[in-house]
């Protein structure tokens, strides 16, 4: 499949830190990533995904401190749960490896050299805090006192919990060293210096060259207009890292080496794999290369590290794709609440594919954060994989195994049907390409509902209880499955284990580019379960075990660069989503809510409820059950056959009397006086409101 078509691709997540356990919110962007990767192999493409762990800087020091073991034990550790829990989540990762490696060492050093040679490295001394029992410099967050605002006492160096103020550890009062309780000195060092700003016109060139989504692009411009500043490199000993050439007791800051961990990683799979290293890295080179990242290190990823690489003669990355956060239940990920779940406990009470699922059905190619609904995950990945894509497969397996011998008929009844969904391919390609998963999901939900509409509309359980019938079942359970081998098809970068589980049914291999004629004459496996229904019951026992544990360790204390501006040294720089709070919303907030137009089959009294009646919406080809408070305002019987507009994708809530799939629309203050909406003749049940 090796055509000029083929593409040589070079795709990266970021090195989590080798400082505590991964998490969901690590797994949402490694899930994100592999998706992707698995989409580019299934195209043919020659796409390599490498990462690593950030092995190095203070934090994980004084981790190793902690424990009583050295840094190189603590790393080599962390790696192993790392790279044991992403296989667990099937992160195919083609190499994971470490930024504390010889590869790193060697490109770290001939980067600098190249810096250096260039004229873009400075020195000069700096006055920063000291810690007089440690022995060692603070970053920021490593000192805490009372604000200088609002006189909370124990905040950290860079910001207060309780007001919010930000400043710098020397305003704080009575500051003391979050390591030793000593209070620190100011003292002066030899520091190392990127210098930042001889880059400003080429990063201006290059942040608006399409490497980036609109909203970041907006961001750095909105950085590069304030003006960039040196970024300082280099930290004092004792420090665990990499030692700056021919500068004794001066080591490398962490996030210097960190993103030259890609290009260590990538070049120790090629020793491995005989791949051409340079080819991928030369200024010219005709591979692409794109990094995955969260919206809270753009700086690094789209400031120094594009400098550094254009200074040091190297490419430069085609595309960095950043993505939002996590939220559980709406809400910043919580210990107290159960909802901080590390990856090994999640994998200790469900399947990796589900939540793979889940995050595909959710993740487009915005900024946007994501929230992991955990009755909403339930549901989804109920009714969308086990009720509906599994469904085809297990109501035809039954009957082709019982009476046909397991085998396709010679002729497919539905060849256009079954042609209409491969021709759809190239759309979700697209969607797939643009990572906007969650539209290619929703492309191919629909096409499962439109294949389970035609076998509910051919109904061959009853065909098979008639004389004479034979031929119409074994059709049209052939044409089922071969639906189903379209489908599964699609949803195989999500879904690999699963995939390959169909795999053995269909006896046959899902190869998206090997998409044309339907399945004929063809002989299947027994059929297997592919994937069992969630039980809400997991998900208590996950939410409980997870309440029990101590989050991972504030790995992300070492963003925080000394000397850096303040515009590019925080974390906390970058956007936080601060449009959801104003009065206007944009296209795209709109274009969330998904309108459909319903026809209410049934409408009746609820138990028990004084101002509901439950609703029974066709929404063409799919049924809702949605609890809406009415019940002063319309008889039942005079709601039944009309047509009215409800929110499809709202999720589902569950309440006393069972759940609600969804909200109709209606006006008035309410009681009496509530109207729903009905659309203008012509209408059809499942139209989209736009
Ligand atoms: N070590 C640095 C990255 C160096 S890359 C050269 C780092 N590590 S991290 O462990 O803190 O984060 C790794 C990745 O996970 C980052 O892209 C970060 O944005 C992402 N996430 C960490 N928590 C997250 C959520 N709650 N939600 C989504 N992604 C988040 O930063
Ligand atoms: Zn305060």
């Amino acid at each position: 499949m090796a055509d000029s078509s083929t593409r040589d691709i070079l795709v990266t997540s970021a090195l989590p830190y080798a400082n505590g356990s991964l998490h969901l919110g690590h797994l949402l962007e490694m899930v994100q990533t592999d998706i992707w990767v698995r989409f580019q192999k299934s195209r043919g493409h020659r796409c390599h995904y490498v990462c690593a762990d950030d092995a190095h800087g203070t934090a994980i020091m004084l981790t190793a401190e902690k424990l009583g073991i050295t840094p190189e034990e603590q790393i080599r550790r962390v790696q192993e749960e790392h790279e044991r829990d992403s296989a667990g989540f099937l992160i195919g990762f083609d190499n994971f490896y470490s930024t504390h490696s010889p590869e790193n060492r060697h490109w770290s050093e001939e980067i600098y050299r190249r810096l250096k040679a260039n004229g873009h490295i400075a020195s000069r001394a700096i006055t920063q805090a000291f810690d007089p029992e440690k022995q060692l410099f603070l970053a920021d967050r490593f000192i805490k006192g009372t604000c200088p605002k609002c006189k909370t006492p124990d905040q950290y160096g860079d910001n207060c919990e309780a007001c919010g103020a930000t400043y710098t550890p020397a305003e704080l009062i009575d500051p003391v060293s979050a390591l030793s309780g000593a209070t620190p000195v100011e003292r002066e060092s030899e520091h190392y210096f990127f210098t930042l700003p001889a880059f400003t016109d080429m990063l201006r060139e290059w942040t608006s060259s399409g490497t980036l989504q609109p909203q970041i692009a907006n961001k750095l411009r909105e950085w590069l207009d304030a003006g960039l500043q040196e970024w300082d490199i280099s930290r004092d000993a004792p420090y665990f890292g990499f030692e700056i050439p021919d500068a004794p007791g001066k080591y490398f800051y962490v996030w210097l080496d960190a993103p030259i961990g890609y290009m260590a990683s990538f070049q120790n799979y090629c020793e491995r794999t005989g791949l051409d290293f340079d080819s991928f890295w030369q200024p010219d080179s005709a591979a692409e290369l794109y990094h995955f990242i969260g919206k809270d290190i753009i700086n690094f990823h789209g400031l120094f590290w594009p400098a550094m690489l254009h200074s040091a003669n190297l490419r430069t990355p085609t595309a960095v794709y950043v993505h939002g956060f996590l939220t559980v239940n709406g809400t910043k990920m919580s210990k107290s609440r159960g909802t901080f779940i590390k990856a090994s406990t999640y994998l200790e009470h469900l399947e990796a594919e589900y939540l793979r699922y889940y995050f595909a059905a959710k993740l487009g190619a915005s900024v946007d954060d994501i929230d992991l609904n955990l009755e909403d995950f339930v549901q989804r990945v109920n009714a969308d994989v086990v009720g509906k894509v599994v469904n085809i497969a297990s109501r035809c397996a039954g009957f082709l195994r019982k009476q046909f011998d397991s085998t396709l008929a010679d002729e497919c009844a539905e060849a256009e049907l079954v042609q209409s969904f491969i021709d759809r391919g190239a759309d979700i390609a697209g969607l797939y390409e643009g990572r906007e998963f969650n539209k290619a999901i929703r492309e191919i939900v629909a096409l499962a509902d439109r294949a389970n509409q035609y076998i509910d509309a051919k109904k061959p359980w009853v065909l098979a209880k008639e004389d004479g019938r034979e031929r119409e079942v074994h059709d049209v359970c052939s044409v089922g499955i071969n639906l189903f081998r379209v489908l599964m098809t699609y949803l195989k970068p999500v879904l690999p284990a699963m995939a390959e589980k169909a795999e053995a049914f269909l006896n046959h291999s899902l190869d998206w580019t090997a998409l044309d004629a339907p399945l004929r004459g063809h002989r299947l496996e027994k059929f297997q379960p592919l994937i069992t229904r969630i039980d809400p019951k997991q998900i208590d026992a996950l939410v409980e075990a997870s309440r029990e544990q101590a989050p991972a360790t504030a790995a992300a204390a070492e963003a925080t660069a000394p000397g850096a501006t303040a515009a590019t040294s925080d974390k906390a720089a970058a956007p936080q989503n601060d449009d959801s709070r104003s009065d206007t919303i944009q296209f795209e907030d709109f274009a969330k809510v998904d309108l459909r137009v319903a026809e209410i089959v049934a409408a009746d009294h609820v138990e028990g409820a004084d101002k509901l009646l439950r609703l029974t919406l066709n929404l063409g080809g799919e049924q809702r059950q949605v609890f809406a408070g009415i019940k002063a305002a319309y008889q039942p019987e005079d709601l039944v056959g009309k047509l009215t507009v409800m929110v499809a994708n709202l999720a589902p809530r569950k309440m006393r009397f069972g759940v609600s799939e969804g909200m109709v629309l209606a006006a008035g203050p309410g009681g009496e006086d509530i109207y729903l909406l009905e659309p203008h003749d012509g209408a059809e049940p499942g139209m989209q409101v736009k």
